[in-house]
């Protein structure tokens, strides 16, 4: 969704504005532009559509600025016209303003700035705060004995409500920019001789791995020295820069096609990475607390809950969004086999405004690729304020996930720039088995031969993952015989029944084709009633409690004529009595089965979308961190 880039240095601003906010594209964006100060002149360039109609109005114009702020925007608040895009100024021209998130009482303070005379010319929420801010300086100028700026931003922000981030820039100060965090992330990047803003620090790390994080309700002075941090009343706030890890945060496609097909492929390592930091050996009991140096990350990490509260969990709570939600799923098949305690998956939109049933002896679990998505962090606030124990599954440990809960675990991918989730599924998986596993062996719940086992199977599931890719020609070949699908089912039982639900996500994401996913065992209670020739069903099937009658409701799908594929374990004989497609895999524990099931499923979607020549990373309508409600 919208990302906040800023600069300020001995370099032109315009070209590293450009690089930062193409480090933002992965997020999803419909305008995009920058304000920048050009010779005491505050400029605002702004286009809609892509970077590259701001790259053209930048190319014309050739600002030789040094300071600016950057935006793209993922429209909310009007649509996505040049006039709605970011950056935002007030009447008088000299304060510009970039913002993600919203505004909630933007109407009635548009209703009090245009009482009061004030001209808004888009229609977003964001306008307002450039004219609060124009309205609070021209009062600070006549009172204020202090930065006249620094006390106008501190009194306008005072009147928002919302979560947002805002970067400011004014031409009364073109030595400096300000930051504004507010329930939101935005991250300053401190260089020699130059600094940088953006609120995903992705876009910073091009440049320096010396990072200032502002934390809730602060606000942050960033000058060519550095950055002075203040709370919401001016107090001055000490916080030193952190340094972080550049590596993981490389946007780069490696020499494939796409980002997609790269992070399908990065499974094994991320799988292997993730799973690695918590269990050094099978032998070893699992670690989940906080490593010293924050494990490299740049945010909190690790997991601080005591024995006694694991100990206490009487009920698991799981909130998500998407992908991350049927994480979630199969995370419930995990603990309550493993663990035997009760498991509630929730999609975190759906618990705004109903009565929260937890108290403290429930673990709720946030689980977010990007640590950013609203709806996840209103239900996990919910949860918290209803005085559960709370824990947060992510791969981003700079995300505000990470600082509103003691307890985190890490997934770690590196960067997922694809908009459809790949990694961070199979990664958010493998910390469900290391968590049930850790509550396990903490509870005492398993023989030790048995956990010893467990792990030992977990630790093996790469190795099958790359067995899988390396027959990617083959799978290719299968899926786009389905290219010209219009709908398409999956079903699987049981803790496949995610996995099938994520391949129909998968496949309509990013190649626009109809897909449902189902419970298998559901086919015949209604969806069957679609099925036809033309209808290809992709069935999950392995070995396992649940193989018998999954079998038997293909054959249902089989016996009303529709196309029969499957995910199938090698020298599954009978699976070859009933499919025209396998998609064959090696053989897995039905435990473990969904780290390996999902692969093919993600390979065919990419395939056929992009044999339909779709834009398989950036697919339309969407947005990779969804920071709106
Ligand atoms: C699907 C996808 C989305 C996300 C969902 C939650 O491919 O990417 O469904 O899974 O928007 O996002 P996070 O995990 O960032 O909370």
């Amino acid at each position: 969704m919208c990302g906040i880039v800023g600069y300020l240095g001995p370099s032109k601003a315009a070209p590293v504005l450009l690089s930062e906010l193409r480090c933002l594209e992965y997020r999803g964006y419909d305008s995009a532009g920058v304000a920048v100060i050009e010779s005491g002149e505050l400029v605002v360039l702004k286009a809609a559509g892509k970077l590259s109609n701001l790259e053209t109005l930048l190319t014309d114009k050739k600002p030789t600025a040094t300071v600016g702020i950057g935006h793209t925007r993922w429209a909310t608040h009007g649509i996505p016209n040049d006039e709605n895009a970011h950056p935002h100024t007030d009447c008088t021209g000299t304060i510009a303003v970039v913002h993600n998130g919203i505004i909630e009482n933007y109407q009635a303070l548009c209703a009090e700035l245009t009482a009061a005379g004030h001209t808004l010319v888009s229609q977003t929420d964001t306008e307002v705060v450039s004219h609060l801010i124009e309205d609070e300086y021209k009062k600070c100028v006549l009172e204020c004995n202090g930065d006249a700026l620094l006390v106008a931003i501190e009194r306008a922000v005072k009147r928002l409500e919302g979560a947002y981030a805002l970067g400011i820039v004014s031409q009364k100060h073109p030595e400096r920019i300000y930051a504004v965090n507010h329930n939101y992330s935005l991250s300053v990047g401190l260089g020699d001789g130059e600094s940088f803003l953006a609120s995903d620090s992705v876009a910073v790390r091009q440049f320096t791995n010396k990072l200032i994080r502002l934390e809730q309700s602060e606000i942050a002075e960033v000058t060519v020295n550095g950055a002075r941090l203040f709370d919401f009343n001016g107090t001055f706030i000490d916080r030193q820069a952190i340094e972080v890890d550049m590596n993981p945060y490389i946007i780069s496609k490696d020499g494939y096609r796409h980002f997609l097909l790269k992070e399908i492929h990065e499974q094994p390592i991320s799988m292997r990475q993730t799973m690695g930091k918590y269990i050094n050996h099978p032998d070893k009991p699992i670690d989940l607390r906080p490593t010293e140096n924050g494990g490299g990350h740049f945010g909190n990490y690790g997991v601080n809950l005591t024995e006694t509260q694991l100990k206490s969990i009487e009920r698991i709570n799981i909130v998500a969004c998407g992908t991350a939600n049927y994480a979630g799923m199969a995370g419930k098949y995990i603990l309550e086999e493993i663990c035997g305690i009760p498991v509630d998956v929730e999609i975190a939109s759906e618990v705004r405004g109903r009565k929260p049933l937890l108290n403290d002896k429930t673990l709720c679990i946030a689980v977010s690729q990007s640590g950013e998505t609203a709806d996840t962090l209103a239900a996990f606030t919910e949860a918290q304020a209803a005085g559960a124990m709370s824990m947060g599954i992510t791969n981003r440990a700079d995300s505000h996930l990470s600082r509103i809960t003691d307890n985190l675990m890490v997934t770690e991918c590196g960067i997922e720039v694809s908009v459809a989730a790949t990694k961070s599924f199979t990664a958010q998986v493998a910390c469900f088995y290391v968590l049930a596993l850790y509550i396990a062996e903490t509870r005492k719940l398993l023989p030790p031969a048995e956990i010893f086992r467990l792990k030992q199977q977990l630790l093996l599931v790469p190795a099958l993952q790359e067995r899988i890719l390396s027959q990617e020609k083959i799978i290719q070949q299968q899926s786009i015989k389905y290219a010209e699908a219009h709908d398409m089912l999956f079903m699987g039982r049981g803790i496949n029944y995610p996995v099938a639900l994520e391949g129909a996500l998968k496949l309509k994401e990013i190649s626009y084709i109809h897909a449902s996913g189902y419970a298998a065992g559901e086919l015949k209670h209604g969806p069957i009633a679609v099925l036809d020739a033309k209808v290809p069903v992709v069935t999950i099937v392995v070995p396992g409690k649940v193989y018998e009658k999954t079998l038997s409701n293909a054959q249902e799908a089989k016996a009303r004529n529709a196309q029969m594929i499957a995910v199938a374990t090698e020298g599954d004989d009978r699976a070859k009595g009933i499919f025209d497609t396998i998609f064959t895999i090696p053989q897995v524990d039905e435990l473990f089965s969904p780290l390996v099931t999902v692969l093919p499923l993600q390979l065919m979607s990419y395939f056929i979308a992009d044999y339909l020549g779709k834009d398989v990373d950036q697919p339309r309508n969407l947005a990779k961190s969804v920071t709106v409600e």
